[in-house]
């Protein structure tokens, strides 16, 4: 990317979502340099050598966001919210996956763009209104001609996987009513780099966004942050409520406040990253120590919950099959695959962790609460997680 400092080497990284049936196994897998840096003008974090989405966000796409008791919940209580607060006749959520968010809604209000077809199609299936489209100015007027503006447009974990982000706002620009809002929520920066989540990075994240850098790509095209919710979802995460700038509703003192609290950890200072990188590689040779005591000790560890985010543990800590003898997971379309790269083997979740495994590496931390409470009686008979953030241990 243009004017950016780089500050970490995340190293060689496959496609973060791209589970490996058998017979590809023996393939050579395309792997990417994976380095993070920050734009010194406008503050945006990022990864610096974007991938074409059409390799990442197509119909074979794995990710179902209605796999989380934890993302479902919160899907229904910002429709509650959005509905007595905004009152929206017309709704776009941009990126809808497989229907999580927009089931809320009543069809006729609704409508859902999500290039990855797979996923389209099954909310589609279920009678809502969907464009199997990437976002773009090509979209917003395609749009715009076929359904008029809309009062409400919702994106969670999708903007920050959009490199041009001047070409996003302005097609928002063109579909979104004067008087509407936009409301954006993906990882939050500043907690990120507080819980040393280096995982946040891998190439779909192509940005993690931190207010201050947000807000300065927003300026350019007259929109502005108007209240801001900070989340527990993914690790930590921020819900940015926006407006145009022609529309003069009231600024909350949440802006300010977590304004203040991202200068206060330095979020425009290259030092912080520094020190952030720093933290990342200790962080690396920690968690292979930790791995390697289990196994030398001739304990057996598997992976729970694989993820995207796990891609870049796995493959920045080198901890292949050797070390995990396979993961399990719910998600249909990555069970009976291989994890992109280190090549360990996905299986079905069987309703409980088995009674031969004391050790758990958790892939999914970011529902480690809905993952504990679930796991109860593996706790109970002494069954131990391995996580790595905000440093590596075994809990
Ligand atoms: P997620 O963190 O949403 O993915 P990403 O890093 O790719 O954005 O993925 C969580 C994965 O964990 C998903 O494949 C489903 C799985 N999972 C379980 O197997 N069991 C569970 O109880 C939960 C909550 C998730």
């Amino acid at each position: 990317m243009k004017n950016n400092i780089n500050f970490l080497d995340l190293g060689l990284q496959p496609l973060a979502n791209n589970y490996l049936k058998k017979n590809q196994l023996n393939r050579k897998e395309k792997k990417y340099r994976l380095k993070i840096g920050i734009n010194i003008g406008t503050k945006l974090v990022s990864i610096n050598q974007p991938i074409s989405s059409k390799l990442m966000f197509n119909n074979k796409y794995p990710y179902r966001s209605s796999m989380s008791k934890t993302m479902l919940k919160s899907f229904q209580n910002l429709a509650v919210l959005i509905n007595k607060k905004f009152k929206p006749k017309k709704i776009l959520e941009i990126g809808s996956n497989d229907g999580s968010f927009i089931k809320n809604f009543s069809k006729k209000k609704v409508i859902g763009i999500e290039p990855c077809s797979n996923v389209e199609k099954i909310t589609k299936k279920k009678g809502f209104n969907t464009y199997p489209l990437y976002w773009n100015l090509k979209t917003a007027k395609k749009l715009l001609i076929k359904e008029g503006k809309v009062d409400l447009i919702y994106s969670a974990n999708t903007i920050s996987h959009i490199e041009n982000l001047d070409e996003v706002f302005r097609s928002i620009d063109i579909i979104l009513n004067d008087n509407g809002i936009l409301i954006i929520e993906d990882p939050s920066l500043l907690e990120c780099l507080k819980k040393n989540t280096y995982d946040q990075f891998y190439n779909e994240h192509i940005y993690v966004f931190s207010l201050i850098g947000l807000e300065n790509v927003l300026k350019k095209h007259n929109f502005e942050i108007f209240h801001i919710q900070t989340l527990e979802i993914h690790g930590g995460s921020n819900r940015y409520f926006i407006k145009k700038r022609i529309n003069k509703k009231k600024i909350s003192s949440s802006v300010k406040d977590q304004k203040k609290k991202e200068m206060k950890y330095g979020i425009n200072k290259i030092s912080t990253y520094r020190k952030f990188a720093k933290r990342v590689k200790l962080s690396k040779k920690k968690l292979k120590k930790i791995f390697l005591k289990i196994i030398l000790n001739d304990n057996k560890i598997i992976g729970y919950g694989v993820t995207a985010k796990s891609t870049t543990i796995l493959n920045y800590c080198k901890i292949g099959n050797d070390l995990v003898s396979y993961f399990i997971d719910t998600t249909k379309a990555k069970q009976n695959k291989y994890t992109p790269g280190t090549k360990i083997p996905i299986f079905k979740y069987p309703g409980f962790i088995e009674k031969d495994i004391d050790f758990v590496f958790l892939g999914a931390w970011n529902f480690k609460k809905e993952i504990f409470k679930k796991e109860k009686n593996f706790i109970k008979r002494g069954g131990k997680f391995i996580i790595h953030t905000p440093t590596p241990k075994i809990l």
